[in-house]
């Protein structure tokens, strides 16, 4: 979803801005679009498509500027166009705005500027905050901003340019992320770390409601009410060559390769072997509480919340307590009951998105203790739970998560690990569990070692335009998760689907046309999934098991099987979830898909 992308220094600003946008492309845009201050004034260009298209168009002329804001347009107002990208700018031309978020009283404000006189010239919210910056304007564009901002409902973060004031960039907050990266003579302010990695790796993250005005020596940081806020510098450990393919013809599958290390980091320093118990750093300041948490909701969207239904039923089986699993969206306009006792885990990837973190603030304002699962560290949602888990999978590229899931499954299996030791389970039990975990990351890796059988499967299918996945039980959310996969991705349709529930609809869509990939490994309901699996070849339905090493019965009753270690049961999803993702990934490049950056789909869903 929209990047934004500001520098001002002492180099070319506009390379500098079209790596940014590059390092951003990932999270999914339809335009792009720059303004810089040269010589004959502010320069702004833009364009529907790709930024090489920027790139062409930028051709025509030489940039000598060392100031300038950029930004990747993800359309919420207004068709994805020329004159809809941004940068937007006022009346005159000589301000020019990106955002990312929604102004939702822009049609109010755009009535009261046009009888004002401003000439609009785009269908977008974002132009009401150039004409209004404009309106305020009188040589000071921070006061300006800040000024036009108290006018503004809805949710923003912007970097403003003006001609007149060539030595500054002005970016505010509220609801959408930004973060500053301090430089030696120059600095970034970006909606993404992966954006000014490469600069810098101190930043400090805007809070809502705060607006910083940025120089090439440094940035000053106040709040809308103009009070002075002292600078809150983070060291980011992400390098250069994690947000980098690594010889990777994608950037999913490279994550999906990935994923015996990111396992590791994980689990690193958090098992006691000994005790049998995990221990979670994060949650410390609430390990006296834990043991009394008489009831958990975990809230989440898309792949998240997949995650989050998995550790329902790790939980309630291993732990005995009760659990709700709510979609953020929903969440956060019901009348969710929070009573004494009850806990909000909040999962995101991205610790950004728009409805999670609605849904974190709603729960919070009732009163619940609020902790989060999030792999981007210093994100909106890590910072404003009361404690909580990062998952160490680094930079996260490709659109369709991948190694965020598995390492929150394997971060949700810790905490089920801790509480259970808090609760019932014995230590005999614990340490079972933590041998268990250890060899995860290994069986993954044995897994990844047989993606030509998964490719095998892919190339006989990639023309199938349905597909079905059944799982039953811890299985149940895997096969919506690979389901989601092959959607997002080859825009295929897929459903996933509780087996036995097939009887009750899908099946009247089964027939020899129909792949039907389902998650038979030997656990506590095989004989059930097996009896499911009849009824589907009943109706010539084809099968795609995955199965557990060594089942040869499996092996007669389906068409193609594709074998996972044996690891224990509230584990198996971390295992069976792996050739799904191979399998939507190779379908997806068989079908000719655009891999990383799915149509219509965003990484972060910074709008609700
Ligand atoms: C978008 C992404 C999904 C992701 C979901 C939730 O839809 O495309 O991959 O699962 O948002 O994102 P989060 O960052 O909160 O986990």
């Amino acid at each position: 979803m929209c990047g934004i992308i500001g520098y001002i220094g002492e180099k070319e600003t506009v390379p500098i801005l079209i790596d940014g946008l590059k390092r951003m492309e990932y999270r999914g845009y339809d335009s792009a679009g720059l303004a810089v201050i040269e010589e004959e004034g502010l320069i702004c260009e833009k364009t529907v498509g790709k930024i090489t298209d920027l790139e062409a168009l930028l051709k025509k002329r030489k940039f000598l500027s060392t100031v300038g804001i950029a930004h990747t347009r993800w359309a919420t107002h207004g068709e994805p166009s020329d004159f809809n990208a941004h940068p937007h700018i006022d009346c005159k031309g000589e301000i020019a705005v990106v955002h990312n978020g929604i102004i939702e009283n822009y049609m109010a404000l755009r009535e009261l500027l046009e009888r004002k006189g401003h000439k609009f010239r785009t269908q977008t919210d974002t132009e009401v905050l150039a004409h209004l910056i404009e309106e305020y304007y009188q040589g000071d564009l921070a006061e300006a901003t800040r000024v036009a901002l108290t006018q503004v409902e809805g949710t923003y973060g912007i970097a403003v340019l003006c001609l007149h004031n060539p030595d500054q960039i002005v970016a505010a907050r509220k609801g959408s992320p930004l973060v500053i990266g301090k430089g030696m003579g120059e600095q970034i302010v970006a909606s993404d770390i992966a954006a000014l990695i490469r600069y810098t790796n101190q930043v400090v993250y805007l809070e809502d409601g705060e607006l910083a005005v940025i120089t090439r020596e440094g940035f000053t940081i106040s709040t809308t009410e103009k009070v002075e806020i002292p600078p809150k510098f983070q060291e980011i450990s992400w390098s250069l060559d994690m947000i980098e393919k690594g010889g990777y013809p994608h950037f999913m599958l490279k994550e999906i390769f990935e994923q015996p290390t990111t396992l590791r980091n994980a689990i690193r320093g958090r098992l006691n072997e000994e005790e049998g118990t995990a221990r979670l750093n994060g949650l410390r300041l609430y390990y006296d509480d834990l043991p009394h948490i008489r009831r958990i909701i975990f809230t989440a969207c898309g792949t998240s919340w997949h995650a989050a239904l998995a550790g329902e039923y790790m939980i309630e089986d291993l732990v005995h307590t009760p659990v709700e699993v709510e979609y953020a969206s929903e969440f956060r306009y019901r009348s969710p009951i929070i009573d004494e006792g009850t806990v909000v885990f909040v999962i995101s990837q991205s610790g950004e998105t728009a409805d999670t973190l609605a849904a974190m603030r709603e729960a919070k304002r009732k009163g619940a203790t609020t902790l989060g699962i999030c792999n981007v560290v210093g994100s909106t949602i890590a910072r404003e739970t009361d404690a909580g888990v990062y998952i160490h999978a680094g930079p996260e590229i490709g659109v369709a998560s991948t190694k965020a899931f598995t390492s929150q499954l394997m971060v949700l299996g810790l905490i089920t690990l801790m509480l259970g030791r808090m609760r019932d389970l014995s230590a005999e039990q614990g340490r079972e569990i933590v041998k268990a975990i250890k060899r995860i990351p290994d069986q993954v890796e044995r897994i990844l070692n047989k993606d030509k059988e998964v490719k095998k499967i892919a190339s006989a299918f990639a023309h199938s335009n349905n597909f079905l996945y059944l799982g039953r039980s811890y299985n149940f959310p895997v096969a919506l998760e690979g389901a989601l996969k092959l959607k997002e991705i080859s825009y295929v349709h897929a459903e996933g689907y509780p087996a036995a529930e097939m009887k009750h609809g899908p099946i009247a869509l089964i027939d020899k046309n129909m792949p039907v990939v389902v998650i038979a490994i030997k656990d506590s309901v095989y004989d059930k999934v097996l009896s499911n699996i009849e009824e589907v070849k009943a109706r010539k339905g084809v099968v795609i098991a995955i199965a557990t090493e060594g089942d040869e019965r499996i092996k007669r009753m389906v068409d193609h099987i594709f074998y996972v270690p044996k690891t224990m049961e509230f584990l198996t999803p971390l295992l069976t979830v792996i050739p799904l993702q191979l399998l939507a990934y190779h379908i997806a490049v068989l079908r000719g898909c655009h891999v990383d950056q799915p149509r219509n789909l965003a990484k972060s869903v910074t709008v609700e």
